[in-house]
């Protein structure tokens, strides 16, 4: 089982370079794909840090070469390089698509995630790697490889949606950041960040999905006990596309003034819609706490309950007789 996993790691590296040599070797992935990734304003340096490629537009392209240099064609199914047909024959999962490798924490390649170079809203964004017995999706973080070192320097760890705002901050030079790549968080990757820092900043999508996705993140961070503040960016806009309309100086300038402790970001983002109902506004209130009881360390509890009296106008007393009715529930229904 040992040698099928090593083999599978070297089928999946032999794969990135194939990738890799379409990206920068052959006419179309020149004109296609670099050009595609020029366009985004990605610099070689890191076109290449982050093993980019490219994935001709054929149906077998790596399944035969990967069966030309030897490999045991069921490995491609294995780990979802490639699909069989009901005859049984392969083909390649990822084709005309521009290519981000997925490395583990050790730099070795376990995963693919390929774009789509189309506009049209018929062709899914993004196909990935499927889990297999080296991708196990709940436990990695994209870009964790080249973030760790700037993560435990820095003690503070940036989490994005996608492959793209990873890329784009790396160029922007703030290389503490890595993303969960569209399956919403897991516990599994908390624990994975809590080993290099208790400190996380959300910088989700600004848009509803980002918003609803940044929440329960939040909350599930603050029951891993770590600390967390969340920014949002105006208009819909994602870090990538962030940097570029404003370029790296003012991004860094942005992050840097508009990050808010959960707490505020949650309480302002519920009053918003509750405006001055007062039934919302208990709501409001009762919802925060919810986040608050999560938390494991009381001093902090105590902390979090004293700012949410005095942002949401109550006094301690009421919050903390809330607090424990959570707490008994949550007690009672374990
Ligand atoms: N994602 C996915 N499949 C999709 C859409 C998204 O796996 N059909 C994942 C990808 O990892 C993507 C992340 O979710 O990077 C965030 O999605 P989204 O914000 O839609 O994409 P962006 O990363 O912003 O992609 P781009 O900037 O290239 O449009
Ligand atoms: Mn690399
Ligand atoms: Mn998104
Ligand atoms: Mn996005
Ligand atoms: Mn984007």
């Amino acid at each position: 089982a040992q040698d099928k996993r090593e083999s599978l790691y070297v089928l999946s590296q032999w794969a990135g370079k194939f990738f890799k040599q379409h990206l920068w070797e052959t006419d179309s992935g020149r004109s296609i794909a670099l050009s595609y990734f020029k366009e985004r304003g990605y610099r070689d340096d890191i076109i290449k840090k982050f093993d980019l490629g490219y994935s001709p537009d054929q149906w077998t392209a790596l399944v035969d070469a990967a069966k030309k240099d030897g490999f045991q064609e069921s490995y491609l199914s294995d780990i979802g390089l490639a699909i069989e047909r009901d005859d049984k024959s392969l083909y390649d999962r990822f084709r005309g698509r521009v290519i981000f490798p997925i490395h583990n924490l050790t730099g070795r390649i376990i995963g693919f995630g390929g774009r789509t170079l189309k506009t049209e809203k018929s062709t899914p964004k993004y196909v990935n790697s499927p889990e297999s017995e080296i991708y196990h999706k709940s436990d990695v973080l994209y870009g964790l490889n080249h973030a760790k070192k700037a993560v435990m320097d820095a003690d503070l760890c940036y989490l994005v949606e996608g492959y793209a705002d990873v890329i784009a901050m790396h160029q922007a030079g703030v290389e503490n950041v890595v993303s969960s790549s569209g399956t919403s968080l897991t516990t599994g990757q908390i624990k994975l960040i809590s080993r290099f820092t208790k400190n996380v900043v959300i910088l989700y999508d600004g848009d509803a999905a980002g918003i609803k996705a940044s929440l329960r993140g939040t909350d599930m961070l603050l029951e891993e006990g770590l600390n967390v503040k969340v920014l949002l960016f105006p208009d819909g806009n994602d870090p990538d596309s962030y940097i570029k309309q404003v370029g790296s100086a003012a991004f860094i300038a942005y992050i840097a003034a508009h990050q808010e402790d959960f707490i505020f970001y949650k309480t302002h983002i519920l009053l918003k819609d509750a405006k001055d109902d007062p039934i919302k506004r208990a709501e409001v209130i009762r919802d925060v706490v919810e986040s608050i009881a999560l938390i494991p360390d009381e001093i902090k509890v105590s902390v979090f309950i004293r700012q949410c009296s005095s942002l949401l106008d109550i006094e301690e007393r009421v919050l903390l007789t809330e607090l424990n009715k959570i707490r008994i529930n949550k007690a009672k229904a374990q």
